[in-house]
């Protein structure tokens, strides 16, 4: 007979867009920083930008689709085995990492339409300017794309901490197990 265990694990489309998510988002990070730093003459001044856009665009649609798809097909019940704190911390970790991917790409179109905007995505269609936004939604727009990611990675860190806890030190193989089998 099966395992009750393995009959509720992660399908493989949910593991491969967290996976997708997780490199886009650490990508994009490390892009971000790297192209603020760019001066004018660096071969990269135009390129790292239209690339930030692009990839930024692109976690816009696949959260889009994680969330419908998550609606559709929920992920398994969190394991019975994790103690009461962390059930809650994974909750609230988690939550706040799916904010912070729909909050970045939102504020990243935010500052680019309210500005020059000459975002596309990969040169296939330009970033439609939906709204016309009002100065402080501008800077408030700004101040969140330009120091949240700092409090992001903070959060990341303790996601990973936490998920290699689990795999290394308790040898836990929980329900929501995201490692590739
Ligand atoms: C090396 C990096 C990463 C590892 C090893 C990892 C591992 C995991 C694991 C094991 C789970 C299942 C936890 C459980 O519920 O028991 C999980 C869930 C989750 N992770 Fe990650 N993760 C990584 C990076 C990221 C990043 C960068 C993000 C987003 C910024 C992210 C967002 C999420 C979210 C939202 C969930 C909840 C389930 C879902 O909605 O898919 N993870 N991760
Ligand atoms: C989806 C996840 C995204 C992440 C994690 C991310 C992260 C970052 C980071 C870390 C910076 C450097 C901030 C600084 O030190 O000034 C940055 C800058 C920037 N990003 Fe993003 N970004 C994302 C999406 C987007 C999108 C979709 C757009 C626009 C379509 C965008 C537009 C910009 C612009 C214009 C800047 C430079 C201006 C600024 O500092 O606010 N970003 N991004």
């Amino acid at each position: 007979m099966a395992n009750p265990r393995q009959q509720k694990q992660v399908g493989l489309f949910s593991k491969s867009l967290h996976w997708l998510l997780a490199l886009l988002m650490i990508g994009l990070l490390a892009l971000g920083w790297v192209m603020v730093q760019l001066d004018y003459f660096n071969p990269y001044y135009d390129s790292a930008p239209a690339l930030h856009y692009s990839l930024g665009i692109l976690v816009f649609f696949l959260v889009f689709i994680k969330i419908i798809w998550q609606l559709a097909k929920p992920l398994p019940e969190h394991d019975d085995r994790l103690k009461k704190y962390e059930l809650y911390a994974s909750k609230i970790v988690h939550f706040i990492l799916l904010l912070f991917m729909i909050m970045m790409p939102i504020s990243g179109y935010l500052v680019i339409t309210a500005g020059t905007n000459d975002a596309s995505f990969f040169g296939l269609f330009d970033l439609p300017t939906l709204f016309k936004i009002s100065k402080p939604v501008r800077d408030a727009a700004t101040f969140f794309h330009t120091y949240f990611p700092f409090i992001l990675v903070g959060f990341i860190v303790v996601h990973i901490l936490a998920a290699l806890k689990h795999k290394l030190i308790d040898k836990m193989q929980t329900a929501r197990d995201m490692w590739p089998k």
